[in-house]
């Protein structure tokens, strides 16, 4: 039989992290780059774990691993693992992991790896990984798209509904990396601690996020980066308005607006420290300045008719 390759592209969220899973709607878009799973002939179904990986993270992909190859019957294969992302950056490592996986795994037990079947077996395993995820990491990296995402509670569990985004102009953004993350569990915890305690203020951020979102889904769909930017910018101050920021990230959006972004904002968790994403109609010049100034920094084109040369 022929050795077994699948990807899983990593993502950054483009507006609505943290309000997502309060149910309220969120932008996010796969990157180029992720993690690569190969599967090869086994006596029994395995996970090779990376090198790269500490001893709490080997732990949680071996648990994440044996949920998902149960419910596929426990084919005959080694998963080997090759991250091309740094893990725990905040850019969907977990993720894109788990597509990637279940991607082999499924193939191997004779499934199609399609969108729908891949998102379902990654979404058990980054409940291993995460606890109470919003399902938007998985989702992005399962459909490859530029997409709306929304978490659904229902009486069978929860899901997530996601609708593919269309631009008409390429959205790229640059991806810098600022200080020391912070655990995304923390980030959420607290947050989830201060909504608790004051629920109606809260309540009403959240849903200035979630009006946000809906204008930039808006503003992607008619090409208006411009629009996107200022979202993306206002986004930002309501992310530091709900106690998710830092001086580390806060310098960072500054220094992409002054390299003449659309907007800035950080990605993900937010915390210490973390990814944080500037749009750019023209990219490669600042990933280009940032590196020469020492900033881990690359760039990617979420969606939008291809640029060549970009990745
Ligand atoms: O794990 P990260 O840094 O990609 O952040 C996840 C985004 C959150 O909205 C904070 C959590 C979630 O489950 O959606």
């Amino acid at each position: 039989t022929n050795p077994l390759v699948a990807f899983g592209a990593g993502k950054v969220i483009l507006l609505g992290e943290h309000s997502v899973v309060y149910g309220y709607p969120a932008i996010a878009g796969p990157l180029s780059i992720g993690v690569v799973a190969r599967g090869g002939p086994s006596r029994s179904c395995v996970l090779d774990v990376p090198v790269t990986a500490d001893a709490a993270q080997k732990r949680m992909m071996r648990k994440a691993f044996a949920r998902a190859a149960k419910l596929v019957g426990e084919p005959r294969v080694k998963v080997t693992l090759e991250p091309q992302l740094p893990l725990s950056a905040g850019l969907g490592s977990s993720a894109a992991l788990a597509v990637a996986t279940s991607r082999v795994l499924l193939q191997a037990a004779g499934q199609a790896p399609t969108a729908k079947a891949t998102a379902r077996l990654a979404w058990e395993m980054e409940q291993e990984f995460h606890g109470t995820p919003s399902g938007v990491d998985h989702t992005t990296s399962a459909e490859e798209k530029l997409i709306l995402y929304r978490r659904v509670q229902s009486p069978a569990g929860v899901t997530g509904r996601a609708r593919a985004l269309k631009s008409p102009r390429p959205v790229s953004v640059v991806v810098a990396l600022a200080g020391a993350r912070s655990p995304t569990k923390l980030t959420v915890g607290a947050l989830r601690e201060r909504q608790a305690l004051w629920p109606e203020r809260y309540k009403r951020l959240f849903g200035q996020v979630g009006r946000l979102v809906t204008e930039a889904a808006q503003a992607v769909e008619a090409g208006d980066l411009e629009g996107l930017g200022d979202a993306m910018n206002v986004n930002q101050g309501l992310l530091n308005a709900l106690g998710l920021s830092s001086p580390a990230l806060e310098d960072m959006v500054f220094r992409l607006r002054s390299l003449g972004a659309l907007g800035a904002k950080f990605t993900g968790a937010g915390g210490d420290g973390g990814a944080v994403i500037g749009l750019f109609p023209e990219p490669e010049p600042v990933v280009a300045r940032l590196t020469r100034d020492g900033v881990r920094c690359f760039a990617s084109q979420l969606a939008g008719p291809r640029v060549q040369g970009d990745n």
